[in-house]
């Protein structure tokens, strides 16, 4: 009996060690891919790759782009052209689709441009039909889902701004276009076996976002959406791609003023496009990628913690200013 005692213990001392051994080694492991995967979602599509030829992967010379009027959209629909593409601008007001129309050829006169008047708070089918009647028409290499809607400012679900039917308009302008239109476009994509579809989300969809729920929420739809479609059109030839910026400077984000990390649309979109093709899921922008990245090496409770402050922050600062503007009147 003690004899075998004797050998048992250090048998089992051993396979303790062996195994504290191989969970430090698996850890170790964990923390260097998670690390090495940052790294390269930063440098590979932002440093290291070059662009595609975005032509010969889109496969037609039609690129529509969805919020073509202001700014991230706009600057999409400049990019193309500058890139030879015609392009046909879908957004809500004619006049301002008109005066894009301008601009757009008076730089780039080689090309073709077509407007759409809609308004995407309408979820009607038969305005869809219609629109893709319409574009439908021209033979559509690049498809460009930018058109969205967020809060005036971060608030908790009852109070926000706007009350249900801002709730709603979110809800649709953020889910709709991507869906339908993709749906409404692929057809054309799969007979010719290519195409590129561009989905805009948000960084505010890869994080439960406190004070702006159904932005955050609707965001993370379009992430999903894109995700699952560029496992169902892959083998299509199709390029599906989800861009998730964080701040840029456009009317939508109410900052002006640029940075490192907020650019303007026309630097963003100049980035975004060049991603194409290099990388499926992205910020579109190199200083993006970056604090992206390091959030997420950030433990979850304390991301939460940071985000949910920030959220905070910024409501007071806009409920501050909007009483400044009241008393000022
Ligand atoms: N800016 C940022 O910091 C930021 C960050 C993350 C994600 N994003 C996403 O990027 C996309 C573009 O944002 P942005 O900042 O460029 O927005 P923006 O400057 O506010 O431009 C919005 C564009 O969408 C059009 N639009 C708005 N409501 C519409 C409606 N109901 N029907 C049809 N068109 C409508 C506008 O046209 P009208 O002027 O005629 O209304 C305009 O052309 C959005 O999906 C947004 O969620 C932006």
């Amino acid at each position: 009996m003690s004899t075998n005692s004797n050998f048992e213990q250090p048998t089992v001392v051993m396979g303790c060690q062996c195994a504290l051994v191989s969970a430090g080694y698996l850890a170790i492991f964990a923390v260097a891919y998670r690390l090495l995967t940052s790294i390269w979602n930063i440098v590979g599509p932002y440093v290291l790759f070059s662009p595609i030829d975005l032509k010969k992967r889109a496969g037609a010379g039609w690129a529509v782009v969805t919020g073509a009027t202001d700014g991230i959209g706009k600057a999409y629909a400049f990019e193309l052209a500058r890139r030879g593409f015609n392009v046909f601008l879908v957004s809500r007001t004619q006049s301002k689709l008109d005066e894009t129309k301008k601009e757009i050829l008076e730089k780039y006169q080689n090309i073709e441009i077509r407007t759409y008047s809609y308004d995407f708070t309408n979820a009607a089918v038969s305005g869809y039909q219609d629109l893709l009647a319409e574009l439908n028409q021209v033979e559509i290499g690049v498809l460009i889902n930018n058109v969205g809607l967020s809060y005036e400012y971060p608030e908790v679900l009852h109070k926000v701004d706007g009350g249900i039917e801002r709730l709603a308009n979110i809800t649709t302008i953020n889910t709709l276009p991507p869906t339908l239109l993709s749906a409404g476009i692929l057809p054309q994509m799969v007979e010719r076996k290519a195409g590129v579809i561009v989905n805009v989300g948000s960084s505010a969809g890869a994080n439960q976002m406190t004070l702006w729920a159904v932005y955050s929420a609707t965001k993370k739809y379009v992430s999903w959406l894109s995700g699952i479609l560029r496992k169902e059109y892959e083998s299509h030839g199709i390029t599906i791609q989800t861009i998730a910026p964080m701040m840029v400077a456009t009317k939508m984000s109410k900052v002006k003023k640029t940075s490192f990390f907020t650019p303007n649309g026309e630097q963003f979109v100049k980035s975004a496009l060049n991603t194409i093709g290099n990388a499926a899921d992205t910020t579109g922008y190199i200083s993006h990628q970056l604090q992206l990245e390091v959030m997420d090496l950030i433990p979850e409770f304390i991301r939460d913690k940071i985000l949910t402050n920030m959220s905070f922050g910024t409501r007071k600062a806009a409920l501050r200013k909007r009483e400044r503007e009241a008393k000022s009147q």
